[in-house]
C-alpha cells in the first residue's frame, strides 16, 4: 500500500503524514507548479480538467489518496487519476463545508472508470484541526472496515 497526497493549504498533507506515521509508510506528494488561489479557484470550476503534476509512479495495487475539495474539480488530482493504475483506491477528501457529497460522487465515478474498487472518506477541515486524534481514529477504523 502507498499513501499519496496533494495539498494546497496543508490539511490533506497533515492527514497523509499522520496516517503515514500510523501505518509506517512515507506519504508521497503529488506536486505541481506554484499557482495562486485565484488561479486554482478558476480552474476548479471546470470539471475533468487536468493540470500537470509530478509524482513517484505508484508500485502498489492499493493506494490511499488524500486531497482537498475544490468547487467541481481539483486539476492536479484529476491528472493523477488519469495517469495511474491500481486495483484499490481509498480517497480521503478534506473540505471546508459545502458540496462535498457531490464532489465525492464525481471523483468516485471518475476513478471507477479505471480502478476496480474505489472508496471515499470525507472529513471537514475544521475537524482535522480541532479533533485530530478522533479523526485519525475514524480514518483507521474506516480503513480497517474496508479491509486494510
Ligand atoms: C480553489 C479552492 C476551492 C475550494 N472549494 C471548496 C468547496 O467548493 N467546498 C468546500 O467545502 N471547500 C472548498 N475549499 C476549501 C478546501 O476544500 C479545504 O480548506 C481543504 O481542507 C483544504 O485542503 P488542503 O489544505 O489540503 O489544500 C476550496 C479551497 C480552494 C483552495
Amino acid at each position: 500500500m502507498e499513501i499519496y497526497y496533494y495539498s494546497f493549504t496543508g490539511i490533506s498533507k497533515k492527514l497523509a503524514e499522520l496516517l503515514g506515521e500510523c501505518l509506517n509508510l512515507r506519504p508521497k506528494e503529488i506536486k505541481t507548479s506554484k499557482k495562486s488561489y485565484f488561479f486554482w479557484l478558476l480552474l476548479s470550476f471546470i470539471p475533468y480538467l487536468s493540470f500537470k503534476a509530478y509524482f513517484e509512479k505508484p508500485s502498489s495495487s492499493t493506494l490511499v489518496l488524500c486531497f482537498p475539495k475544490w468547487t467541481f474539480n481539483c486539476p492536479p488530482i484529476t491528472y493523477f487519476l488519469k495517469k495511474i493504475s491500481c486495483e484499490n483506491l481509498f480517497m480521503i477528501i478534506t473540505f471546508g463545508g459545502w458540496g462535498e457529497k457531490k464532489y465525492a460522487k464525481f471523483y468516485k465515478k471518475l476513478a471507477s472508470q479505471r480502478i476496480k474498487r474505489v472508496e471515499v472518506f470525507l472529513v471537514k477541515r475544521k475537524r482535522v484541526l480541532n479533533e485530530t486524534s478522533k479523526v485519525m481514529e475514524e480514518i483507521l477504523s474506516w480503513l480497517n472496515r474496508i479491509g486494510i
